[in-house]
């Protein structure tokens, strides 16, 4: 394992430089990649310097970096934990066997598809938030925005290595896909639905980070334990960045939470007309984001799941710490419902429940997000809560998506839903509000009426330190 060369082109822990092949490949592969993000990253501030962390190494203390520096010259770097040698393989069919450090033929097909799947997510999440800047409420939230959109290119890299270094011609057609898909696209969507979304507004980030990214998390989790090495390895290093972009979310959320619990306080409790967001609709962007990232494990039952856990390509969340790990012999019980909303329970192989079982996992967790958010709640005097949804609810993937049911996860009427939705739902009008709320506040420790500074800065900086040094024209829209 070679020291890190902070100012290499591709600054790697992988040894990049006696490949001399795959090094090519990959200097061939960054000038598409920088055209692609000057195209589809944020929007502005290319020319500015902002006060990122860029990861140098992967020790747990020291691994990153921090100092202004300029988006297009940020250092995307290839990072995997540092390899065991006698790792074995612990789940599925193979388990066992020596963990693989080739793609083992058979397997090759589902591997691809697994890593083109995680991969594709990296970019489009940047293309989602690229106009937020723009209105950015702060320069302590403008830096934190552009953080994760710099980490997210680096995750793309990361699949990209794994494309390009194992999978031979079609990893680099793979590679190349991904910069040409487009997320929201009607022609050349991105892969998967919420990235599809749009994320006009910083409220939607803040769930975005708290719920999409935390859906990262979990398929990262399940990466992790890979019998193929080099993306268990690389998807642990990736979680270590991930970990920001769920706090970035959730403290974000929570800020706004603090606000709009202060403005319950005064004048009747009238939030809108003081320019904060109702808790109402907070709730209903909660609603929103988690069930577009509910959807993301995929079907309840699914065979594809099957393959890959019984592949030892991807285990369950925290693999080792279970005691079974074949996943055969045991089953699963699902509920569902007839076309009249009656219940049933329906037990299917464990297996086939593997994405089930990592959204329980993932579950859990939103759990207590959403406990965190109210005590923030209940510090400022607040007597309402926010809740998490049933997971039925607004559903487009799975057994649930084929009835309605409404945030308790009753079962309701289509006509119903439709009379109900915007209980639930943000509707054109929630959406235009808080769009109307968003503007940019560029002043050092200045921050959006809606929303409460945060408790502490970056890096043991203060809340007022310059995260970005800009140039006026880095602006469309007025700001304070
Ligand atoms: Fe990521
Ligand atoms: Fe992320």
């Amino acid at each position: 394992m070679s020291d890190v060369n902070y100012q290499d082109k591709i600054p790697n822990n992988v040894d990049l430089h006696q490949d001399r092949r795959l090094q090519r490949a990959l200097e061939e592969w960054l000038p598409n990649y920088l055209d692609w993000w000057m195209e589809m990253g944020p929007e502005g501030f290319q020319r500015d310097d902002i006060y990122l962390r860029t990861a140098v190494s992967v020790d747990a203390d020291g691994w990153a970096k921090f100092g202004h520096v300029k988006m297009p010259d940020y250092r995307w770097g290839i990072f995997l934990n540092p390899k065991d040698p006698d790792r074995k393989i612990h789940f599925g069919d193979h388990i066992g066997e020596a963990a693989w450090d080739q793609v083992p033929g058979e397997h090759r097909t589902a591997l691809r598809r697994l890593i083109v799947t995680q991969g594709d997510t990296e970019p489009a999440s940047v293309e989602q938030q690229r106009l937020l800047g723009q209105v950015c409420p702060s320069l302590y939230d403008l830096r934190n925005l552009f953080q994760v959109n710099v980490e997210e290119g680096r995750h793309l890299w990361a699949m990209v290595y794994l494309l390009h270094t194992y999978f031979g011609r079609d990893g680099r057609e793979e590679a190349e896909a991904m910069l040409e898909r487009r997320s929201g696209n009607a022609d050349h969507p991105r892969i998967l639905g919420a990235f599809n979304a749009p994320i006009d507004d910083w409220m939607s980030f803040f769930c975005f980070t708290t719920f999409t990214d935390r859906d990262g998390k979990y398929q990262l989790r399940a990466l992790a334990e890979s019998g193929f090495d080099p993306l268990a390895r690389t998807t642990q290093f990736m979680l270590t960045e991930e970990a920001h972009h769920m706090f970035v979310g959730q403290t974000g959320v929570a800020r706004i939470l603090k606000r709009t619990a202060e403005m319950m306080k005064n004048r009747g409790g009238d939030v809108r007309g003081q320019g904060g967001i109702p808790l109402d609709m907070i709730q209903k962007w909660v609603n929103l984001w988690y069930s577009l990232s509910v959807d993301l494990f995929g079907g309840e039952d699914s065979s594809n799941a099957a393959l890959f856990f019984g592949s030892s390509l991807k285990g369950r969340d925290r693999e080792a710490e279970l005691t079974e790990h074949t996943g055969l012999n045991e089953t699963y019980k699902l509920t569902r419902f007839d076309a009249n909303g009656r219940e049933s329970i329906d037990e299917i192989p464990l297996r086939r429940a593997m994405n089930e079982v990592l959204r329980d996992a993932y579950i859990e967790d939103c759990e207590k997000v959403v406990k965190s958010w109210n005590r923030t709640l209940a510090d400022e005097g607040c007597e309402s809560r926010l809740y998490l949804p049933n997971r039925r609810f607004h559903r487009a993937q799975g057994i649930y998506s084929e009835a309605r049911f409404d945030a308790t996860g009753r079962w309701l009427s289509d006509a119903e839903w439709e009379d109900r939705k915007g209980e639930w739902l943000p509707t054109q009008e929630d959406l235009a509000y808080v769009k109307g709320l968003m503007y940019a506040v560029t002043k050092p420790g200045e921050f959006a009426h809606w929303i409460a500074p945060p408790a502490r800065g970056i890096n043991n900086q203060s809340v007022e330190f310059d995260y970005a040094k800009f140039d006026a024209s880095s602006f469309h829209a007025p700001r304070t």
